[in-house]
């Protein structure tokens, strides 16, 4: 999507410099840093780090960082290791452990001479699918949207709430829950969206600095007024992304997800899931039980990062000294909360037998 008028992608690779570029989120919204990831240890720093974030553009990384890896020693014993090194990095998005799979399967069978130039074309085939596979949920999720959009009055825009940001820096373009929105404001169709400021890394400000650059309405709110809006008619569906999705449609996102699926049950309001099928996860049923949520140092709790009145970045304590944090990053919310999942083939029932209708092929493996 473009960034003042320039369109970019996530990641990009730089032929001249033979290297991976990044956009480093951590700066963002206050200011706009690409940088240039060099070596293995760099790309899991990355990683880490959130400087890259969002599970697609995490498993996109990964797959470049394996091309660099197969560059530096193409040998077996290389590539598992760079396998083991990117994969501790974050243990909760599925798409990670997707690519490093697809990546290595693919590698180890060729011969060590051909595998740099394999791993590089493997790395640009999947970042360029991400592209294809979240445009896709954007046609599909456009279809909800007009469907509300006709039952309203004439230009009254439809209100979509969403958390953390699941918008296309966390993929290679598009976003999966933003893609719908973003069709839907390049159809004409009015539309307004209640973005959550998802404590405590507060991701709703990308999600609000990519709306803002796109042009559509939006108004950032705490995470706790989702509720609120949905008890006064405020809020006409809820999509969100999803970090790892079980074969039978339970859906693990950013912390607060939960909560909002809890709301939005309550309420009525239609809660639905963008995702692209590299996040399912067929091996695991029961995502409350199953899925290792990710506990992130606490210092994102107890400080918070901004731009003072003077125009400088930096980060202040919110707690007392002494406090300590509790940060679990990541929530899961059971399917029966989830209206539908929407995939790059279509929508459908948060089940089993709705995720195997769209994908008979994983499905059965
Ligand atoms: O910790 P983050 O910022 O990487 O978490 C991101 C999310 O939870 C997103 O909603 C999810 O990865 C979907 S991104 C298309």
């Amino acid at each position: 999507m473009k960034v003042n008028g320039q369109h970019y992608r996530s990641l990009w690779w730089d032929e001249g410099a033979k290297a991976l570029q990044i956009i480093d989120q951590r700066w963002l919204p206050h200011d706009f840093r690409v940088q240039q990831v060099d070596s293995l240890q760099d790309f899991a720093d990355a990683i880490v780090e959130m400087r890259v974030r969002g599970a697609p553009l995490i498993g996109a990384t990964a797959a470049y960082g394996m091309a660099l890896a197969a560059r530096l020693d193409p040998s077996d014993a290389h590539l598992n290791s760079a396998w083991e090194q990117f994969n501790k990095t974050r243990p909760t998005a599925i798409n990670l452990r997707w690519a490093l799979n697809r990546c290595r399967d693919y590698l180890l069978p060729l011969p060590e001479a051909a595998r740099a130039d394999a791993a590089l074309k493997l790395a640009h085939e999947i970042a360029d699918e991400d592209v294809e596979i979240n445009r896709n949920i954007g046609l599909n999720g456009l279809k909800l949207i007009r469907e509300i959009s006709a039952r309203k009055p004439a230009g009254e825009p439809v209100r979509i709430l969403t958390h953390c940001n699941a918008g296309w820096i966390a993929t290679v373009d598009w976003g999966t829950a933003t893609s719908p929105m973003y069709h839907a404001h390049d159809e004409g169709i009015a539309i307004h969206i209640w973005v959550d400021e998802t404590r405590p890394r507060n991701q709703g400000a990308l999600t609000a600095w990519e709306l803002g650059s796109h042009g559509i309405p939006h108004t950032y709110i705490t995470d706790n007024a989702g509720g609120h809006l949905m008890q006064h008619s405020l809020v006409d569906l809820v999509i969100t992304g999803t970090d790892r999705t079980t074969r039978r449609g339970d859906v693990c996102n950013k912390i607060g997800t939960y909560l909002k699926a809890l709301a939005a049950k309550d309420n009525g309001v239609p809660f639905y899931v963008a995702l692209p099928s590299p996040t399912i996860d067929w091996t695991v049923d029961d995502g409350v039980a199953e899925i290792p949520i990710e506990e992130r140092s606490t210092s994102e709790v107890t400080h918070i990062m901004g731009r003072d009145q003077a125009g400088a970045i930096g980060t202040v304590q919110v707690t007392p000294d002494g406090s300590s944090g509790g940060n679990p990053a990541f929530d899961v919310t059971p399917n029966r909360l989830v209206t539908g999942l929407i995939t790059e083939r279509g929508i459908c029932d948060a089940s089993p037998e709705g995720l195997a209708g769209l994908f008979p092929e994983f499905a059965k493996a």
